[in-house]
């Protein structure tokens, strides 16, 4: 096989077999055809001692090839074949792992006799995170090798590990500093003759005597971890037979696993999600050799909550950041609550004391507007107020260095308005980052209408080397994120006076995956937010809750009570302006049921979103969804509100909508595009 991603070459008596199959040696068809012709050649050549798997590129195998999945060469030449012939070769083989051994990638590194890595390489099963479980018998050899505790772990987080960690766990045979395969090459020499050979899956010593406690330990411990998700529970149950059965029947009880979760809609949709979330950095229209622009020194206005959240991302990456505020105090806040964090991450272990120093060391608080002159992009994250974002940005205009990106973190207001005030508003963009800013992995980039598109490179760009996902929006009212909530709010709010409670609405979101309902997140944002501060002119249930001081959490008090752990609880009060205020607009209140809630505050944003695609605000379905499980926490296993409408039938959701549309009157109107796709029988996503 010429063409094939497999190459074999006799150094002395030891085989080296290398895949070259870019960008990440995933294990297609043609690598796992090529690896099983490798070993029937070190069989057949008694010249070979031992072999050598190896891979060229970024990284050893990163898993099972994702995109065939549910394709008819998935069942071709299958990866549990392909490892069982590995580790039933009877001559020594030895992976030698650079970049990250994932899934399929350490199932291959574990039927191998022995495991030698550089320093730097990692090691995971991260299937649970496509919605699966490893199905190459690495559920009952990872155990095996590395330990129960280690291997629950790991399967069901689908977190990496260090070369170290893995050395420790017995994982690995050996690290090695220097040429990795000259040194896979040496350590296959030292071990060539030595037999019996070490089999992954004949070990017994950490799997034979557990304590069937600790399974049901790890379920409770990780109970609100796992709520929802079918993948963790099953990865636990193949641990506990590897525990329990010998190998040959537990490989069976994961096979049956794998196949229930690959036919489920959770592994559809957190494999969707993974394309998603890659798609998501790519800009249509965009030439492939635009250049991004240089970013090495970066502006940020406002020492608030949100900026100093945003210049932390920067510091994080090692990116100097100016940081301007009006007054001393203010600046002297923001640049503590900026340490505080750093510290508070170091203490969990996150950070090293020297990467606090060397972050905050990057950090250059000032009063002084001027030294933002040099910074070669500057964001603006002041308070929602266009008056004062113009005034803003037509001081940025006279001041910073000509190309340089001047980026505004609004979260609602119109990026052209604002880029009109400048004699650049081909540099100028919208930068929308999600509180709390460091934390957060959303990142809306809004396109202006004169945005360059370098600009838009830069961003995208940038928000990788800041780990962040970023999604490209364009200039509407709340752009992709918020402008779906406005809906939701809306129906939710007349739904409280139509008869539903605060508590049955979250419910409702929650049951459903979402982290809180709209009003357990109203009372986290504060529910004063955009209030007119007029507590004589009660229009609204929330003006009426914030004359009262009821602002949320942060007064103790919102659409619930809290206690001093700010625990909620129902609020007699609430309800009874909630009942006053139906009893004014004479509205007649009545049973609320659970679909109904679901129809005017989920099936109302697929209806939103929509719109937006309609309009060309976002650039496909998936990235709706990138935004809403990243930004808003909308549960990964459903895939986003978009793949979700289709899970459920855009039918469906027109005729919900047809359902309650005269209770929802003037304020809602059809997305033809729903209409349309419905009526065609399509889809957004698929
Ligand atoms: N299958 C197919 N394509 C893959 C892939 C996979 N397993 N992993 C990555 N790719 C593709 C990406 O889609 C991307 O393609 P485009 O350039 O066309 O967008 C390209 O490879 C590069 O990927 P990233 O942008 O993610 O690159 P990175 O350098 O940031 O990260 C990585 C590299 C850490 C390997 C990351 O890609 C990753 O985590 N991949 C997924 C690994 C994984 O989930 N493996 C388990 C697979 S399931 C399995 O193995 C089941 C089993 O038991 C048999």
């Amino acid at each position: 096989m010429t063409d094939s991603p497999i190459s074999t070459q006799l150094h002395h008596d030891i085989l080296v077999v290398t895949s070259n199959n870019p960008p990440v040696n995933a294990l297609g068809l043609a690598v796992r055809q090529g690896l099983v012709a490798a070993i029937a050649e070190a069989e057949a050549n008694d010249a070979v001692k031992a072999v050598v798997i190896t891979c060229v590129g970024q990284t050893f195998f990163a898993g099972a090839d994702v995109s065939e999945f549910g394709t008819p060469k998935a069942f071709e030449q299958m990866l549990p074949t392909v490892v069982d012939i590995i580790e039933g070769c009877s001559k020594p083989v030895v992976s030698a792992i650079h970049g990250t051994a994932l899934g399929g990638g350490l199932e291959v590194a574990l039927a191998s006799h022995y495991r030698v890595a550089v320093p730097t390489a990692k090691f995971g099963v991260p299937e649970v995170k496509l919605g699966i479980l490893p199905g190459a018998g690495g559920t009952q050899r990872l155990p095996r090798v590395a330990g129960v505790p280690l291997a629950l772990e790991m399967a069901t987080t689908g977190k990496m590990i260090s070369a170290k960690e893995a050395s420790a766990a017995g994982l690995i045979d050996r690290i090695i500093e220097g040429d990795l395969l000259q040194h896979a090459v040496a350590f296959a020499e030292e071990v060539k003759d030595i037999r019996p050979l070490p089999i992954s899956s004949a070990k017994q010593d950490k799997v034979s005597s557990v304590d069937p406690s600790v399974f049901d330990d790890f379920r409770k411990a990780n109970a609100r971890k796992f709520k929802g998700f079918d993948a963790p529970e099953a990865n636990i149950q193949c641990i506990e037979a590897a525990t329990k059965l010998p190998y040959a029947e537990g490989v069976n009880v994961e096979r049956t696993k794998f196949m229930e979760l690959m036919s489920g809609i959770q592994a559809k949709a957190q494999q969707y999600f993974f394309f998603a979330e890659r798609k998501a950095s790519k800009i249509d229209g965009i030439a492939d050799d635009v250049k991004p622009r240089a970013i090495n020194k970066v502006g940020v206005l406002g020492a608030g909550t949100m900026g100093g959240g945003i210049a932390m991302n920067f510091l994080s990456a090692g990116i100097p950041v100016t940081i301007v505020e009006m007054a001393q105090e203010a600046l002297d806040r923001g640049t503590g609550v900026i340490r505080k964090n750093y510290e508070a991450s170091a203490a969990k272990g996150r950070f090293t004391t020297e990467q606090v120093e060397g972050a905050m060391g990057l950090l250059s608080p000032t009063l002084d507007f001027g030294a933002l002159a040099d910074c070669d992009l500057v964001i603006e994250a002041v308070y929602e107020n266009m008056d004062v974002k113009k005034e803003i940005f037509t001081k940025l205009d006279a001041t910073v260095k000509q190309g340089a990106i001047l980026a505004s973190n609004t979260s609602y207001l119109n990026i052209d308005e604002i880029a009109a005030v400048t004699s650049r508003p081909q540099d100028v963009v919208g930068l929308h980052f999600f509180s709390p800013a460091n934390v957060m992995k959303l990142l809306e980039v809004v396109r202006g209408a004169k945005t360059a598109d370098d600009v838009l490179v830069t961003a995208m760009q940038l928000a990788k080397r800041i780990k962040k996902v970023a999604v490209v929006a364009g200039v509407c009212y709340g752009f992709i994120g918020n402008r779906m909530l406005i809906p939701r709010h809306r129906e939710a709010e007349k739904l409280l006076l139509e008869g539903a409670t605060p508590a049955q609405i979250d419910k409702v979101h929650v049951d459903f995956g979402m982290p809180m309902g709209p009003f357990q997140m109203g009372d986290l944002a504060g529910v004063d937010i955009g209030w007119h501060r007029d507590p004589t002119r009660i229009e609204t249930l929330r003006d009426a809750l914030c004359a009262i001081d009821r602002w949320g959490q942060k007064k103790g008090a919102g659409f619930y009570d809290y206690d001093d752990k700010r625990r909620p609880t129902p609020s007699p009060v609430v309800q009874q302006i909630i009942e006053d205020f139906s009893a004014k607009k004479g509205i007649e209140r009545r049973e609320i049921s659970d679909e109904e809630i679901v129809q005017r505050t989920l099936y109302t944003m697929v209806n939103e979103g929509a719109k937006i695609l309609e309009e060309g605000m976002a650039q496909r379905a998936s990235d709706i969804d990138v935004v809403w499980i990243y930004g808003y926490g909308w549960p990964v296993y459903r895939g986003g509100p978009m793949f979700w409408a289709d899970t459920e039938g855009l039918q469906k959701i027109v005729d919900g909508l047809k359902a309650q549309e005269a209770r929802m009157g003037s304020d809602f109107s059809f997305s033809q595009l729903l209409l349309d796709k419905a009526a065609k029988g399509e889809k957004f996503t698929r």
